[in-house]
């Protein structure tokens, strides 16, 4: 077995690349500088030279609010990046891993999501990432879309890590109380990606409960309370806060499917938090 993950210098691809190192898998993780999703011609080269059994696709446009002003390029990399990634993976039959987002759902219903549900993305990132997962199985219908939400870990920017200089410098720190979904520590992420690497389909990956952004900074507040200057963190609504793209109300995905495959539920997400922070954070 050889992966070749891409978007190598990723929160995830990170993460995926001390995962193999731990489980001693061989493995070359490339940056955009290397292996460009959009540019065809270069990422054909390097698969050639790499000689992959397995690809992780973990390059993305990320960033939700931008994506909003540059939809063309959030289409280019999520959608046809994606689509060149496929086309390689299958002309060298290496399995593939593509990793989507729960914003391919609009999060107007009350339960859980499972991968049969009809997407509805409320934003360009989410549109852009649903039609590359549609590319991706149409073009290679043997690879594995696996849907993801809120993931936090060392190294990346995310939710998590916005958040602590907010908690370290300012008395206050407001946070939203009315949106739902669930929080994925990058490390549990990454190593169901390697569980994953024989199967196809769409799956669903996140940690276990239901939390809200408040819910989160809360109890991060409560771990860190002696170490902060922060005195209250206080609960808004999303009506009070302005973001340039709009954000499912209940975006929670459920995890039957992966935990029926992989024969194991995903832990709590606050038990995911505490490792976290044992592990990475020095405040
Ligand atoms: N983070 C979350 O909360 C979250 C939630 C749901 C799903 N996901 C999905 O999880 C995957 C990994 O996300 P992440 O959190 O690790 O994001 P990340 O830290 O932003 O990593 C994405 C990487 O992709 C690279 N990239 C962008 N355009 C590229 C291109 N054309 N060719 C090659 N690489 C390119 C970026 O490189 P540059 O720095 O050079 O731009 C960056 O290193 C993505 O598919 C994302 O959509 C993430």
């Amino acid at each position: 077995m050889k992966i070749w993950i891409l978007g190598g210098k990723g929160m995830l691809a990170n993460v995926c690349a001390k995962i193999c190192i731990q489980r001693d898998v061989q493995f070359i993780a490339d940056d955009r500088s290397l292996a460009d999703i959009t540019d065809y011609d270069q990422l054909l080269q390097r698969a050639k030279l790499v000689q992959p059994t397995h690809i992780i696709n973990c390059a993305a446009y990320t960033d939700v609010d931008q994506a909003e002003k540059n939809p063309e390029l959030a289409f280019l990399v999520n959608a046809t990046g994606a689509s060149f990634v496929a086309k390689i993976a299958k002309l060298m039959d290496a399995h593939f891993i593509h990793i989507s987002t729960d914003y391919v759902f609009s999060g107007d219903q009350q339960i859980p999501y499972c991968e049969e549900d009809t997407p509805c993305p409320l934003n360009v990132y989410g549109a852009s990432k649903l039609e590359g997962e549609n590319l991706v199985l149409d073009i290679y219908p043997n690879a594995c879309v696996l849907r993801t939400s809120w993931v936090f870990g060392a190294g990346g920017k995310n939710f998590i890590s916005s958040l602590l200089p907010l908690l370290q410098n300012q008395e206050e720190v407001h946070v939203i109380q009315d949106q739902w979904g669930c929080l994925t520590y990058c490390y549990d992420l990454a190593s169901v990606i390697l569980d994953l690497m024989q199967e196809r389909g769409i799956y669903h990956f996140v940690n276990q409960g239901v939390c809200s952004r408040f819910d989160i900074a809360k109890e991060i507040f409560e771990k860190l309370q002696e170490r902060v200057f922060c005195k209250r963190v206080i609960p808004i609504s999303v009506t009070n806060y302005v973001n340039m793209a709009k954000r499912p109300k209940f975006n929670v995905l459920g995890t039957q499917k992966i935990s029926k495959k992989l024969n194991n539920s995903p832990r709590h997400w606050k038990e995911a938090l505490g490792e976290f922070f044992i592990d990475a954070i020095t405040v």
